[in-house]
């Protein structure tokens, strides 16, 4: 009887089917080099050619943020508005889209709107934000392709502020939705119970991404993460394990906040600011409410955490468990947060849900309005996360000058949430509508001056070109100090790249890795000097672009001794930034530990090893730079044979032609004729012997020989070993070699 049963046999099913088990249940360690292809364009249904930057700039804008704000004062029967003003749940939502952001791999963030995929819009943080984003869910579909979820949901928080009498600094547009959930991101070591909350058993415990205790002097988090706990945003509001204790959360609001890299004052004003609006949602206990969207039943499309109390809604929601507002006048700005917080006593008490709160000792101390109740009034309340800003000396500093100055409050925290809110997008370049402010140098913008000289063009190229060849700086150096400046650039915060020169300048300029570049930028500025100043209708030349030129030279040069004759494109109009307007600190974080396109392995790895791999840390990269499989390996081959290794050492290079741009590489790694061995015993370096004579021919590094011990990228370097491989394999390394000088430029690609 086979009529209506599965044909398959197991009562698990894998592929498309199903899911575990999956390749890397079967085998743990595999490289994922399919991250690589994740979100790409067959999971885009606005196609490739869609113009974002041109459909945003086409809005009415000023109708746009009516709708908003209309909406923002209305109520619907099935999610009604707290005191009729959705404003506060917005603010909620619009903070804990940008607050997954983490300094240290630029990953989260609010620019692709990745709160609407697993595992973020199901994390236990993200209580009801479900509820917040179909809410405005009518706005989206009004205007279409036109406004990505991205800015809706921070121009939603924007027009929250200034319906509730808060002056924002500015809006800008310009975040490209993601289309699939993102899996390129570590979001920390722990399994956890996707029903579990932060503060219930079955949540693992939260040491797993800590260094030693909460109070110990090397208390730390695992890098690179931002949040103190699976599945939040930043921090426990109940304190560490959810115990109360203010001093203890003081501690991990600056370690989450600096890994979000918000210094002190900028920490205090967003919750102090955020906490003017609002109220906490804990009327149910965590146990009662139904699971969150990404594992709720098919009829809750997509909804999560139903509520089985009462309506489930309005006087009923349970959110995160504390309950309560933190002022009399929850919709409205003001400095009554930091004023009750320092005007009375607090003591723990507990809300209806069962969570760890405070209230005011004082029985005189004002009361708050129920949110749905009429004629009610409710104490005040403060999370641990609160309590920790009065307890904390330096915290507390600040909120003293807040406290007597609002008006420098009020500053303090329309900047920082202008911070919070943008500072995943990247250059200046990239913000769209007429609200943008550009005229202000942001340190955290990496700000680049604008153009005030004439840009070389075409027929200055070519002279340029020959100038710097004939500084005598080799071709591998040419290659690799432009592929440094370049190297910097993150898809995740668009940070980095070639614009502006940062390589000239400190930090960049004093990275061990970048050891070969500083007599390279020295004749390079000799080239500059040469030519500025002295080429009629006042045309400069910036060193940005001169970087870039010397490896366009470098490898036109080396195609051309590999019998390929090539132009390598070059797009003029960089231009060089200041060391005034470098943030040295927030820079080095743009520091590889493992770069392996320049074979480089810092001394920090021994602390993270063997966790994970240099070929991890080097797909790591790719994913940054953007690089599909095939972009990699090509780009990889080319750099090798250029000789491009940060100590010139020859690992990896695999031929006796170093400049010349010949598929060596891959013929090599993809030959018979070697063995390969390791030559020390962490299995870091190797060796290349001829299986013939025994004589060890080439040295190597993980690095390296990941291009042929990975299947899917020993795929591809059988494409360029092929005897048609070299012509091939010289045209797609011109071609993401362009891709990857061009990253960061966002004022030429939109
Ligand atoms: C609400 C915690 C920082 C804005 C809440 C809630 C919690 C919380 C537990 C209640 C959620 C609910 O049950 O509905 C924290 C902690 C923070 C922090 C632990 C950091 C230490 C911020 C920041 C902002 C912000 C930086 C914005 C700049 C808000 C707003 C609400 C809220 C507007 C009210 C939401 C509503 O009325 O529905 N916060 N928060 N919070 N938070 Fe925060």
């Amino acid at each position: 009887e086979m009529a209506g049963k599965c044909p398959f046999g197991g009562d698990r099913i894998g592929g498309t089917l199903g899911t575990p088990p999956s390749l890397s249940d079967w085998y743990p360690n595999r490289l994922k080099v399919e991250q690589l292809h994740s979100n790409g364009p067959q999971a885009n249904p606005l196609g490739d050619d869609f113009d974002y930057a041109a459909a945003f700039e086409g809005l009415d804008y000023a109708a746009l943020k009516q709708d908003i704000k209309t909406f923002l004062t209305s109520s619907v029967a099935w999610w009604p508005s707290d005191y009729g003003n959705y404003g506060p749940q917005m603010i909620r939502m619009a903070w804990h889209a940008s607050g997954t952001y983490r300094i240290a791999d630029g990953r989260g963030g609010a620019g692709e709107a990745l709160q609407r995929f697993a595992p973020i819009d199901s994390w236990w943080d993200n209580g009801n934000t479900d509820k917040s984003r179909r809410l405005i869910w009518p706005i989206k579909q009004k205007y279409g392709s036109a406004l990505s979820w991205g800015d809706l949901m921070v121009l939603t928080g924007n027009c929250a502020l200034e319906i509730m009498g808060f002056p924002t600094y500015a809006f800008a547009g310009g975040r490209h939705d993601a289309w699939e959930a993102d899996t390129s991101t570590y979001w920390g070591p722990e399994v956890w119970d996707p029903t579990g909350s932060p503060s219930s058993d079955s949540m693992v415990t939260r040491d797993k991404r800590w260094r030693g205790k909460n109070g110990d002097a090397d208390y730390d988090l695992e890098n690179p993460l931002a949040a103190t706990h699976q599945a939040l945003i930043y921090v426990n509001p109940e304190g560490p394990y959810g115990k109360g204790d203010p001093m203890g959360s003081a501690r991990d609001i600056r370690i989450a906040f600096t890994r979000m890299a918000m210094n002190d004052e900028e920490t205090v004003a967003l919750i102090a600011g955020g906490h003017a609006f609002g109220k906490s949602h804990g009327m149910v206990s965590a146990g009662e409410v139904g699971p969150p969207p990404e594992i709720a039943p098919i009829e809750a499309m997509g909804m999560g955490w139903q509520n089985p109390e009462g309506t489930g809604f309005a006087e009923y929601t349970m959110t995160n468990g504390i309950e309560g507002s933190w002022t009399p006048n929850p919709t409205q700005w003001d400095n009554s947060y930091l004023e009750n917080l320092f005007g009375f006593e607090w003591e723990q008490t507990r809300s209806p849900a069962g969570a760890l709160q405070w209230t005011p000792v004082d029985p005189t101390a004002p009361k708050t309005p129920d949110a749905h109740v009429p004629g009610r009034m409710n104490p005040l309340i403060m999370m641990t996360s609160d309590i920790a800003l009065k307890v904390d000396p330096a915290y507390r500093q600040v909120c003293e000058k807040f406290l007597g100055d609002f008006d420098a409050f009020t500053q303090a925290f329309s900047k920082a949430w202008y911070k919070l809110t943008h500072r995943d997008m990247g250059p200046r370049e990239r913000y769209l509508g007429p609200e943008k402010r550009n005229e202000d140098d942001l340190l955290w913008q990496d700000p680049i001056p604008p153009l005030t000289h004439r840009t070389i063009e075409a027929g200055d190229v070519a002279g340029l070109k020959q100038a710097i060849m004939a500084t005598g700086v080799s071709p591998s150096d040419l290659v690799f100090t432009a592929f440094s400046a370049a190297a910097t650039y993150r898809d995740s915060d668009k940070r980095g790249g070639v614009n502006g020169a940062r390589l000239a300048l400190a930090p960049q300029k004093d990275w061990t890795i970048n050891r070969r570049t500083v007599a390279v930028i020295a004749a390079l500025r000799g080239v500059m000097a040469g030519f500025n100043g002295k080429q009629a209708g006042g045309t400069e030349v910036s060193l940005a672009d001169l970087i870039v030129l010397g490896g366009c030279g470098a490898i036109e040069q080396a195609a051309s001794d590999a019998g390929v004759a090539v132009t390598v494109p070059f797009t003029p109009g960089r231009r060089d930034t200041t060391q005034d307007l470098t943030d040295v600190e927030m820079s080095n974080w743009l520091k590889p530990v493992v770069d392996g396109f320049r074979n480089y392995v810092d001394d920090s790895y021994d602390q993270i090893a063997p966790a994970v791999s240099p070929e991890e840390m080097f797909l790591d990269k790719a994913q940054l730079l953007g690089l599909t499989a095939p972009e990699w390996v090509a780009l990889v081959g080319g750099l090798r044979v250029m000789g491009a290794n940060h100590d010139g050492s020859s690992r990896g290079t695999f031929t006796d032609r170093v400049g010349v741009l010949s598929n060596d590489f891959f013929t090599v790694l993809t030959s018979m004729a070697y063995e390969w061995k390791k030559a020390d015993e962490k299995g870091m370096t190797f060796t290349l012997d001829d299986r013939e004579s025994g004589i060890a021919r080439f040295r190597a590094t993980r690095c390296d020989l990941v291009f042929g011990a990975n299947s899917q990228l020993r795929a591809v370097a059988e494409v360029y070993a092929a005897g048609d491989g070299q012509a091939r394999f010289v045209r797609d390394f011109v071609k993401v070699w362009d891709k990857v000088m061009m990253l960061d430029r966002y004022d030429v690609r939109g």
